[in-house]
């Protein structure tokens, strides 16, 4: 018997049912003797052993379907090793429930905290494998992470709309896309959507740059601009703060979002109208497009055969269009930013983005 148990965790995103369809049906195309442990809501479910025992067909159907079927939760790895309200030292009990039930292996879908504990678990003895689950595309090992697309996709959307009714109105409009520590989701949707600025986190902005690229456009002739700014877009005077000092800035100002406060600030400096737009959680809903399909259904594969090979502790990560197993080591906590000296950043800047600098 080959014994399965798997959890989704951390932010949910268009996929995940994809890929728990491509591990599945990839074991079960080869063995007829799988058992599936369905972890309930992340992490939670493996420490409070709340799961529900699945079969193939539980996953044929849900390809195209968005959000997860287990459920997910935000449980955060500097917490894992601090006892709960009862005192239940959570390790300890995660490595409970999988050898109560006997398990061969723990498939982990998730992104960058995801990530620490899974490593964690496989250094605790667990056999555990992880798929690169995130919109952010910023886990470190894979050069894609399902999710991506989907949301650059949604995000893409948002500013072409934008620009129908931009052609409408003087006026500087903001899309502010999802991403706190890195740019990837609004550096190509900021491009697909033919954005004129686009502010990310790795590359601090300069307001006086900003302002004076609105002004250009407008003395231009050109009626309208387009800014698709990063949810952890960041000044270059931000930049120069410390956490604390920044946390506590912050605090004083409150900014609902980082929108709000470029829009103060633009407004200020140019003297233009300015509107916000936040696609916020939209950007990790509904059916995923075809290429998180495809590549969430290659990696689920891929995490299937690397299980009947006995290969755990690893990652199933994307190079140069190959599955890849990368080991957890590699990957827990390491960030993949946006470069700010990459090619895809001069040839945007070739085209008339302005990225504040
Ligand atoms: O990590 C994925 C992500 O969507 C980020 O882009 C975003 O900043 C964050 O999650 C939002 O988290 P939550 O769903 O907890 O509000």
């Amino acid at each position: 018997m080959l014994r399965i148990g798997m959890l989704t965790s951390g932010g949910d995103c268009q996929a995940l049912n994809a890929a728990m369809r491509g591990v599945v049906k990839g074991l079960c195309s080869r063995r007829d003797d799988v058992e599936i442990y369905g972890f309930q809501e992340g992490y939670k479910g493996l420490i409070y052993s709340n799961f529900k025992m699945l079969t193939s067909r539980d996953f044929s159907g849900i390809l195209t379907v968005g959000g997860t079927i287990l459920g997910t939760s935000r449980q955060p790895f500097k917490l894992m090793r601090v006892p709960d309200e009862d005192g239940l030292d959570k390790v300890e009990a995660m490595k409970h429930t999988y050898h109560k039930l006997n398990l061969n292996c723990l498939v982990v879908l998730g992104g960058n905290g995801t990530h620490k504990t899974a490593h964690m678990l496989s250094e605790e003895g667990l056999n555990v494998i992880t798929l690169p689950k995130t919109i952010d595309n910023d886990l470190w090992g894979t050069e894609m992470t399902f999710g991506f697309q989907s949301a650059v996709d949604i995000a893409t959307d948002t500013i072409d709309r934008i620009h129908t009714t931009a052609t409408s109105h003087s006026r500087v409009f903001i899309v502010e896309v999802m991403g706190h520590k890195v740019g990837w989701v609004t550096l190509h949707a900021g491009v697909a959507g033919g954005a004129d600025i686009v502010l990310l986190p790795e590359i601090p902005y300069d307001i006086d740059v900003i302002a004076d690229a609105i002004n250009r456009r407008k003395a231009a002739g050109k009626k309208f601009t387009i800014i698709a700014v990063a949810e952890g877009a960041i000044s270059k005077a931000d930049a120069k703060l410390s956490k604390k000092e920044l946390k506590k800035k912050k605090e004083k100002e409150k900014y609902p979002s980082v929108a709000y406060e470029l829009a103060e600030k633009v407004q200020k400096k140019t003297d233009q109208e300015v509107r916000i737009t936040v696609p916020g959680h939209t950007q990790r809903g509904g059916s995923p497009c075809a290429y998180d399909r495809v590549l969430s259904t290659r990696l689920g594969a891929a995490a299937a055969e690397a299980i009947l090979d006995g290969e755990f502790g690893c990652m199933i990560g994307v190079k140069k269009n190959e599955m890849v197993r990368v080991p957890l080591s590699e990957v827990a906590g390491k960030l993949k930013y946006v470069d700010p000296k990459a090619p895809i950043i001069k040839e945007a800047e070739l085209t008339g983005i302005s990225f504040g600098i």
